[in-house]
């Protein structure tokens, strides 16, 4: 059975998600530097698996009689992943997307939780899905840190 907190995270992931597309974008273009390939490359193909998690929670939205929102309700969130002044700054960017996928892992153990409870276990396979990826989003990006020390 579906419940209002199931709909409320599925439509606060999407938004979150299409958020992450717009700034991983943003900075897989704008990075500048020897030090940026890397981190551009990737952030470039998550780009698709954000794409794709939004479009899992919107479809999965509409199975459950619900829309996903338009651009209207839209509230921006993430600070720390704003394209940097310096585009050599390289490691700004990493500490964003490791908070990004942080955010992300949270949200997605709380829909787990919450489909469990509900017994929805569709809207759980989507949550253990996109779970999966975004653990593995945030493991590269642990390594890409381990590069950039912090003083
Ligand atoms: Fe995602
Ligand atoms: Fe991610």
């Amino acid at each position: 059975m579906t419940t209002n907190e199931i709909t409320d995270l599925l439509t606060e992931a999407y938004v979150d998600e299409l958020e992450t597309v717009m700034n991983y974008l943003t900075n897989a273009i704008v990075l500048d530097g020897v030090h940026a390939e890397e981190v551009k490359t990737s952030l470039e193909a998550d780009v698709q698996e954000e794409l794709e998690h939004a479009r899992m929670l919107g479809e999965r939205l509409k199975q459950l009689d619900e829309a996903p929102p338009g651009s209207e309700s839209f509230e921006a969130n993430q600070h720390s992943l704003q394209p940097p002044e310096d585009t050599t700054d390289v490691q700004s960017v990493i500490e964003g997307v490791l908070e990004a996928e942080d955010d992300a892992i949270e949200t997605y153990r709380a829909l787990h939780e919450a489909a469990s409870e509900a017994n929805d276990p569709v809207t759980e396979d989507v949550a253990v899905t996109i779970l999966a990826d975004e653990e593995a989003h945030h493991t590269e990006f642990r390594g890409f840190q381990k590069e950039f020390p912090q003083d």
